[in-house]
């Protein structure tokens, strides 16, 4: 049954690093168990509330969340000096089938704020990296200064734990920007020319625009990865986040509740859904 009473949440930090790309911290009274690919509401009483992603896995009474300034409740959230109350539900939706992915090779590929939920499946799979084959992290942002969490990534891929390669729809000034590792310039599914993967024992999940999906998913199981091991989050689609609004209902499936995360096998039968 789900909980839709808000926790009371302390907003503890901001990080500024990408700009209108903040990531907040808040405390809560009791961890939530958030599940990758899953997500909560965030409330902003007298204001309005949105749908947003944990950006860390496991979650602990310390909730990270990663969010854009895009409109009238994130610009208000913005606003808040640290200290300030907020409200959290959840957590909501279907996540990634985690239990599919342990003894195979995992391709991550992220457009975007899309990494947010990507992030979070990488921390769970870092937390069985015992079990996992070859993690590979693809991840195309607008530029070399807007890519979230390019230290961490870079971290990882430096001390060899994952493969990591970065596209950029524009080159900027700088197209390494300040990484180590340069950026390519084109989208991210143009990275897949280059990785060598054997798509039979291979894991993929996708998140970004709707864009992305278009061509990608179909360009991935034609590769040879089955669809039912490709998989996406249909974040976009969705306004209230929590089955009351209509609004993510394609083909008679409530996206927020019965997804956001679906295999391409699904979304094949799911007509306008990608
Ligand atoms: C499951 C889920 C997870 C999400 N995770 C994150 C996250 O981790 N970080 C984050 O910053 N945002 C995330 N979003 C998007 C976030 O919910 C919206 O950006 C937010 O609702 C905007 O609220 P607003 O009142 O500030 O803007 P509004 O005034 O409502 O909208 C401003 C602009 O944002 C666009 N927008 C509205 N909703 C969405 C949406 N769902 N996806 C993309 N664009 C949208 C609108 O088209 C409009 O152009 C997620 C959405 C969903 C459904
Ligand atoms: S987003 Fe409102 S019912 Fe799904």
């Amino acid at each position: 049954m789900i909980d839709f009473t808000p926790l009371p949440a302390r907003l503890e930090t901001i990080e500024t690093d990408v700009p209108d790309n903040h990531l907040f911290s808040f405390h809560l009274p009791q961890p939530l168990a958030i599940a990758p690919g899953q997500f909560v509401e965030l409330s902003l009483p007298g204001i309005g509330a949105f749908p947003v992603s944990a950006v860390t896995w496991p979650t602990s009474d310390i909730l990270h969340l990663c969010i854009r300034r895009v409109g009238r409740v994130t610009d208000a959230l913005y606003r808040l000096p640290v200290g300030a109350m907020v409200g959290i539900r959840g957590p909501f939706g279907r996540g990634f089938p985690v239990e599919n992915f342990p003894g195979k090779d995992v391709l991550l590929i992220a457009g975007g704020l899309g990494v947010v939920p990507l992030r979070t499946l990488l921390h769970w799979l870092l937390a069985h990296r015992g079990n996992i084959g070859e993690l590979t992290v693809l991840y195309g942002s607008y530029d070399a200064a807007r890519l979230l969490f390019r230290r961490e990534l870079e971290a990882l891929a430096t001390a060899g734990t994952i493969r990591l390669a970065f596209s950029v729809d524009a080159l900027g000034a700088d197209p390494r920007g300040t990484g180590t590792i340069p950026c390519r310039f084109g989208v991210v599914g143009d990275l897949l020319a280059d990785l060598d993967f054997n798509p039979t024992t291979t894991v993929a999940a996708v998140c970004g625009p709707p864009v992305l999906y278009t061509h990608l998913l179909e360009k991935l199981a034609a590769a040879g990865i089955p669809p039912d091991r490709i998989y996406a989050t249909l974040e976009r689609r969705m306004k209230c986040g929590v089955g009351q609004c209509c609004h993510c209902v394609i083909a008679g499936v409530y996206i927020c509740c019965q997804g956001p995360v679906f295999s391409l096998e699904e979304l094949r039968i799911m007509p306008g859904a990608i």
